[in-house]
């Protein structure tokens, strides 16, 4: 019988306090931003997961196809007997690589989310009773500390969200995932590729409006958690691409001048008609970029993968 273990990392209110901490920096700075990651409440993960079924949005299918097609090779290039999946989810497209990986000994979920990690960890020990499952409720980008179990390690990255991250917290997140593992541990990473700007708006702001949904979702997670009064519909749905820094920018743009309460932070908000609040970038990659990023944080690149059409990429680099 395998051990389904769950460690939490997280204190049950830090959730709650970084969410005012980000909302407070993120509305009293211009330009006005608000971290992605309040996105996902079970509504907005839901959406996404629409999101990844629009025809506009490619970025899962690709992903998938590399995987289906490659996880036999990084399972000989890696041999890894742990698997650690940052922002694991629903644990979808890490099938190909658990099945893949003969010698698996424990497979790390690691997210934010209790029941996603419930949810994928119970429904993958009733398919593989050998697999030892040890799940952490933990932020990636905070400090993690990984359970001792045999290496190599395999630390997975999909579905290109290390896009979210700026420049910067890119860097600090890379290091601060080398320094979680040892020389013959490996990074397996999931990004999205620059190109031509009508596919990479289109793929922010389909045509049915299931983005749109999801990007104001995230002022109904504000409402809830600290009693704000946000009207969404006073807001509309903007994506633009920056072609200076290659990144896709996601706004919510104000229709009206208008004021909005935040009384659990004792804020009021001023928005001016047509001011942007800014709630995502994602970056898009080249190959060049990808490789000199990891290999400041101390990886060497030593496979890219890309889907037949080129617009999506799955890099392993190991631990120089
Ligand atoms: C889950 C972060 C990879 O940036 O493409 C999808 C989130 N935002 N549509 C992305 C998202 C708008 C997605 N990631």
């Amino acid at each position: 019988m395998s051990p389904f273990l769950l460690t939490r990392t997280l204190p049950e209110d830090a959730t709650e306090a970084a969410l005012r901490a980000d909302v407070l920096h993120g509305l009293s700075h211009t330009p006005k931003t608000l971290p992605p990651k309040w996105f996902y409440d079970a509504r907005g993960s839901e959406l996404f997961d629409k999101i990844t079924e629009l025809p506009e949005y490619y970025p899962t299918r690709a992903e998938r196809e590399i995987l289906a097609a490659r996880a036999p090779e990084i399972a000989r290039a890696t041999g890894a007997r742990t698997l650690v999946e940052l922002g694991s989810g629903s644990s979808e497209k890490t099938r190909h690589l658990l099945d893949a990986l003969p010698g698996l000994h424990t497979y790390v979920p690691v997210d934010v989310s209790e029941s996603a990690l419930t949810q994928a960890g119970h429904a993958l020990i009733a398919e593989r009773p050998e697999l030892g499952v040890h799940a952490l409720i933990a932020d990636f980008t905070g400090g993690l500390a990984l359970p001792g179990t045999p290496g190599p390690r395999l630390v997975a990255f999909l579905g290109g969200t290390i896009g979210n991250l700026l420049p910067a917290e890119r860097a600090a997140f890379l290091t601060s995932v080398r320094a979680l593992l040892s020389p013959g541990d490996a990074l397996l990473l999931g990004t999205d590729l620059v190109k031509d700007e009508s596919v990479l708006v289109a793929a922010y702001d389909d045509a049915a409006g299931v983005t749109a949904e999801f990007d104001k979702n995230v002022l109904t997670v504000v409402n809830r958690e600290l009693g704000a009064d946000f009207d969404p519909e006073a807001f509309t749905h903007v994506a633009l691409w920056d072609a200076e820094h290659e990144w896709i920018e996601m706004r919510l743009r104000s229709r009206t001048e208008q004021t909005v309460k935040i009384p659990a932070l004792d804020l009021a908000v001023d928005f001016a008609a047509g001011e942007d609040l800014r709630t995502e970038i994602s970056a898009k990659f080249r190959e060049d970029g990808v490789r000199r990023e990891v290999a400041t944080a101390g990886f060497d690149l030593t496979h890219w993968w890309t889907d037949r059409e080129g617009r999506f990429a799955l890099s392993l680099s190991v631990v120089r």
